[in-house]
């Protein structure tokens, strides 16, 4: 699969310029080194049975509440914000009409390489590369934009930022879905390890604790509807957004 040096939404008359360089944001490469931006990070993390061992068996479940909210088939332009490793764009291409769209975007060209070498060519998908928190995209541009366990990793400002970015290019009436991190409930019994963690390895994931994620969007745009579900003792959430 051809990774898009920039973005085809650019082909749009009325897509933002694009930023001039893309490099790899501090956090990615003072944090998350380990986990995305070393060569041997993908082959390490690539297994479904790690990713789903990371989140306590939820991994499943969690990936199919994300699609089930696309529907069993998954029409118009969607838009997934950040790669991840597992099957989960795998399953959602599988669901793609005769005519839908779907682009993901990635800051690490690693990333997108590794998601290209787990999807069949096929010319309604593209790999973008390009900062969730600075799209070049239109306004409006896409039905539906999901974010799959990426705003736990992003400092509060870039967070805040991605979100924006999401409203922004997500039609009226689409919808924003959300998989993450959540406070889990006080007698969880992971909260003592999942702290530990989060402290060690994740530092920006404890603002999903005592945030909600309503909390970094205060200076977007009123939404039409909002849900949250939680899952496993509140570990993990769900947003639907709907612009
Ligand atoms: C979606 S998150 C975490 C996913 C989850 N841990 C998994 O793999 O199942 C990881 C991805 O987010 C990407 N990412 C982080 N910050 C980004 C940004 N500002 N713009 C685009 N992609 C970003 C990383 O490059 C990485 O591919």
């Amino acid at each position: 699969m051809k990774i898009a040096p920039i973005l085809p939404a650019l082909e749009d008359q009325q897509a933002r310029p694009l930023p001039l360089a893309l490099g790899i944001p501090q956090y990615l490469r003072q944090v998350y080194w380990w986990a995305y931006v070393h060569p041997r990070a993908v082959q390490l993390f690539e297994r479904d049975w790690l990713v789903n061992l990371i989140l306590f068996g939820n991994y499943a479940r969690l990936r199919d509440a994300a699609l089930a909210e696309m529907g069993a088939t998954v029409s118009g332009r969607t838009l997934q914000m950040a790669c991840v490793y597992g099957n989960l764009t795998v399953k959602l291409h599988r669901r793609l009409e005769a005519d839908a769209r779907l682009d993901v975007v990635d800051i690490l060209p690693i990333q997108l390489k590794n998601l290209g070498s787990k999807l069949p060519p096929d010319e309604r998908v593209a790999l973008m590369h390009g900062d969730s928190s600075l799209l070049a995209c239109a306004d409006a541009s896409y039905d539906q934009v999901l974010l799959f366990f990426l705003l736990h990793e992003q400092p509060w400002h870039v967070r805040s930022a991605t979100l924006a970015e999401a409203v922004r290019v997500v039609r009226p009436g689409g919808k924003i879905i959300v998989v993450d991190y959540h406070r889990p409930v006080p007698w969880h019994p992971l909260r003592p390890l999942m702290r530990a963690v989060f402290r060690r390895l994740e530092p920006f994931a404890m603002d999903l604790w005592t945030h909600q994620i309503s909390e970094f969007m205060q200076d977007v745009p009123q939404l039409a509807s909002w849900s949250k579900e939680t899952y496993f003792g509140g570990l993990y959430q769900k947003l639907l957004l709907v612009r």
